[in-house]
């Protein structure tokens, strides 16, 4: 093999290991046939890992994905850990693993696909030809501002703290992967802050307003995080590409993901300055349906196209993994979750048989 990467794979909790093996099977597939050689090794996160080990991030688990090209996440949490106190909750093996791998930028892409324009909640004129990438700040902002906490107060009474803060420099990075994305795609780029309220948000839109002088092939606007959850909903082409800090991106990125119709078919990619990125489907672990066949890998699936494409720098393989989404998608296959009337209803594992065929066509 001319190229050979070293992943971590991180199945959590829920459908993740379903869907996860579905990627897997995928990635092997068109990694043998492009000469792109794969070393798999597996870690524990999440409820998983808290149940093995006795907390959601084990060193051992952060150590092995700091030790690798690119890590493939699936989902974590569930019912089961919910009432747990939050530094032993799942998520918070999420927050630390972004903090641990620097990762400070989240592309989530919310892109309209042709074939499921009827699974979205809007109007098909609304949704037609939706394709937004929207850029969210990682590991800064209220997520991680100090200080942070329940206190009490003099008088006896609890206070709940926490702090939003960005510095420049943590706005100038973010900024920079947003300009440059908006440069690969449609030129525009919607820096959404609430800089009419919070002093956090006068200095984000200066230092974009900054940033934006050496852009200049870039058509920069700014938006109030209030009327953009309002303009994604009412007329949300006109967005393209859009940055914005830690809180209002896990916010806006779910109502655009909705857009779509099905959360259960968006891709994420996290990444850093240099070192591995986590590539990860935008829903959840679904525990609901969770060991039953169910799930939808797609967005699995989606997302070991974008580890190709953004992490590892294999657009080709990436890009044939994406056109075999299309292409099942096209043949009528779908899992419940985006099922509709005369098409086929699939399991997990029978989408995975699906793509892997799909795939073996694409290659004649
Ligand atoms: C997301 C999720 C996480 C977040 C949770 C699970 C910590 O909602 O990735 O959008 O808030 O960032
Ligand atoms: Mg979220």
């Amino acid at each position: 093999m001319a190229v050979h990467y070293r992943v971590t794979l991180l199945p959590g909790d829920g459908i993740g290991p379903e869907i996860m093996a579905v990627a897997v099977d995928v990635l092997k597939f068109v990694g043998k046939r492009i000469g792109i050689g794969f070393e798999f090794q597996e870690a524990l996160i999440g409820g998983a890992a808290i149940d093995a080990e006795g907390e959601p991030l084990p060193a051992a688990t952060l150590e092995m994905c700091r030790n690798s090209d690119a890590v493939l996440l699936a989902a974590i949490g569930g019912y089961k850990w919910d009432s747990l106190p939050s530094h032993l909750r799942p998520e918070s093996g999420l927050l630390g693993l972004r903090a641990g791998l620097g990762l400070f930028a989240n592309l989530r892409p919310a892109k309209i696909l042709p074939e499921l324009i009827n699974a979205s909640t809007l109007k098909r004129e609304v949704v037609e030809g939706v394709d937004i990438m929207v850029v969210r700040e990682l590991t800064g902002g209220i997520y991680f501002g100090q200080p942070k906490g329940i206190f009490v107060t003099e008088t006896g009474e609890k206070r709940g703290v926490n702090t939003m803060a960005y510095t420049e420099k943590e706005i100038e990075r973010i900024g920079r992967v947003a300009f440059e994305t908006a440069l690969k795609r449609g030129g525009k780029l919607c820096s959404v802050d609430k800089a009419n309220v919070l002093e956090v948000s006068q200095l984000w839109r200066s230092r974009m307003i900054s940033l934006g002088l050496e852009y200049p092939d870039v058509e920069l606007s700014h938006m109030y995080v209030d009327n953009c959850a309002m303009q994604l909903l009412r007329w949300p082409k006109q967005f393209d590409t859009i940055v914005t800090g830690n809180l209002f991106g896990d916010i806006l990125s779910d109502a655009a993901a909705m857009l779509t119709g099905s959360i259960g078919m968006l891709p994420s990619a996290s990444l850093g300055e240099g070192g591995p990125g986590v590539f990860e489907p935008v829903h959840g672990s679904a525990p609901d349906i969770a060991g039953q066949d169910k799930a939808n890998p797609l967005a699995q699936v989606l997302s070991a196209a974008m580890m190709l494409r953004y992490g590892l720098n294999q657009p080709e393989a990436a890009s044939q993994i994406e056109q075999a989404v299309l292409r099942v998608l096209a043949n009528g296959d779908r899992t419940g979750d985006i099922m509709s009337e005369g098409m086929n209803l699939l399991g997990c594992r029978a989408m995975g048989d699906a793509l892997i065929q799909v795939l073996e066509e694409l290659k004649s």
